[in-house]
């Protein structure tokens, strides 16, 4: 059977590190496997006065995410925690109460930024709000990874010195969808 993983990255920016790693990924998806970027920047602020009268950009979202068979979140770290556009996601996705598109999808969380920790931080974060909205998450490999030159090729793949290390992440990735998803 064919596994859908929606790719959600937490950065709207044009050049994101984030997206350019979640694109790379996508272009390694073993057989069997396909991932997809559901977007993000077309959702409203979420507001609890909106619960049942959803918008339709919201409307969409949420029925992409309850298609998926697993998720990956890509982050980038905004002062020590998430963006907010990502945690705006989050919470579209798990309202109504009771009606949380979120729950017992497989995941996984990783993430590039400029700075040394590489969004360890950001993804602690992530870590719990995802604990609370019950998505199973790998926990190893952990993937903090800071960008530098090299660390994507002029076409977009993953550079060498950083190739074996993701090859390596997504097969745990994989085994981790497939044990998992329901
Ligand atoms: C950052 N950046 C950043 N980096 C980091 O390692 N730790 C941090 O806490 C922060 N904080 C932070 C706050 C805000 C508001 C911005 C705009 C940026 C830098 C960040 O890693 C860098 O902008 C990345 O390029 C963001 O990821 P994308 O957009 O390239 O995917």
């Amino acid at each position: 059977s064919q596994y859908k993983v929606a790719v959600i990255v937490g950065s709207l920016r044009k050049d994101s590190f984030n997206r350019k790693l979640a694109h790379a990924i996508e272009r390694m998806a073993p057989e069997g496997f396909s991932f997809e970027e559901i977007a993000i920047d077309a959702l409203p602020l979420y507001n609890q006065d909106a619960d049942g009268n959803e918008v339709e950009a919201v409307k969409r979202f949420r029925a992409q995410i309850a298609a998926a068979d697993a998720l990956l979140f890509v982050t980038p770290e905004y002062n020590r925690s998430i963006s907010g556009v990502l945690k705006n996601a989050l919470d579209q996705g798990s309202r109504p109460y009771g009606q949380s598109v979120w729950g017992g999808k497989p995941g996984a969380v990783l993430g590039v930024s400029v700075g040394a920790i590489g969004t360890a931080l950001a993804q602690q974060h992530l870590r719990n709000i995802l604990a609370y909205l019950d998505v199973p998450l790998l926990g190893q490999p952990e993937m903090f990874i800071q960008a530098k030159d090299g660390l994507f090729n002029d076409d977009g793949s993953i550079g060498e010195g950083s190739r074996e290390f993701l090859q390596g992440w997504l097969h745990r990735y994989v085994e981790w969808v497939k044990k998992h998803a329901v």
